[in-house]
């Protein structure tokens, strides 16, 4: 990491939220942890607790570069790591060229590669829950090493390990070995307080009622056994809504018009106008 990299917890929760990012104590010290020793971190909770823009955010409050992988069924080595850029070898060719076919510039670096050329950078290995077996194993080793061998070119090692950030919205457990080599940090649904917070800071004009009300109905939401309980990106989108429509205040009529904004699933909507939007946003 880089020389700026913060002398303890408190000090990365600050820089955090300089970039917007509120970091409980748990959260940052974990984040440094993993910047000080070198060690990945792997981030597991319900979509929307933050854990994507945590690297965002820790790349930003850094001054490093965020280097991502999203990670998708079916996803391998290649996609990963390189791939030749076969047409430019074959203009190469053309062209009369007599050097060889297979050095850098004709290697297209994705993003692992990426992270390894361009360290200290935070690289983020995003939703590993969806890669397969195989890609994990192959990332493990990547991780174990901070370097990969290119048959054709040789050995690339990061000059500093890059932070890494692994993140799994746990649709499957992610193996052991992986873990182990990794610090681990679960993200719960941010307290009431804080998601306050974050919601005033992500959208600066919604009114301190507006706010509550938002924040207060969204627990409520969480505790209602749905489909898909809201993040807090539908807290902040909800807000944004309401206040695009000039509201100040949030009553059922309201709710049930703009109630898209935080339920993404029509049965969890039907289920909550079952039970009375009156509920939701009673207090
Ligand atoms: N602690 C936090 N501080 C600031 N914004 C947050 C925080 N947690 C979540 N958010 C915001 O909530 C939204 C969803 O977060 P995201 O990182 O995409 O969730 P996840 O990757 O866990 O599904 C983003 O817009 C993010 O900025
Ligand atoms: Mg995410």
């Amino acid at each position: 990491m880089p020389q700026s990299t913060p002398a303890g917890p408190d000090e990365l929760a600050l820089a955090l939220d300089r970039v917007g990012y509120l970091a409980d104590e748990g959260l940052a010290t974990a984040a440094f942890l993993a910047a000080r020793l070198g060690r990945p971190l792997f981030c597991e909770g319900e979509p929307g607790t933050g854990k994507t823009a945590l690297a965002t955010a820790l790349a930003e409050a850094l001054g490093v570069d965020l280097v991502r992988l999203q990670c998708h069924e079916g996803i391998d080595a290649t996609q990963a790591l390189y791939d030749w850029d076969f047409p430019r070898q074959l203009l190469h060719l053309r062209a009369g060229g007599e050097d060889s076919l297979y050095t850098r510039r004709f290697l297209l670096a994705r993003p692992l590669l990426r992270a390894l050329e361009e360290a200290p950078c935070v690289l983020l290995v995003d939703e590993i829950d969806r890669a397969d077996d195989e890609f994990e194993a192959f990332l493990l080793e990547v991780l174990s090493e901070n370097a990969v061998t290119i048959p054709e070119l040789g050995v690339v090692r990061a000059a500093v390990p890059p932070l890494v950030v692994l993140t799994s919205n746990r649709t499957r457990e992610v193996h052991d070995a992986l873990k182990r080599r990794c610090l681990y940090h679960w993200l719960d649904h941010p307290s009431l307080e804080r998601e306050l917070a974050i919601l005033r800071r992500r959208v600066p004009g919604v009114g301190e009622r507006l706010a509550e009300q938002v924040t207060v109905a969204v627990r409520r939401l969480r505790a209602a056994e749905l489909l898909k309980p809201p993040g807090v990106a539908e807290t902040i989108d909800w807000a944004s809504a309401l206040l695009a429509l000039g509201r100040t205040e949030l009553d059922a009529r309201t709710a049930a018009v703009t109630l898209g904004a935080v339920l993404k699933y029509r049965e969890d909507a039907d289920r909550v106008i079952a039970a009375g939007l009156d509920a939701l946003i009673a207090g």
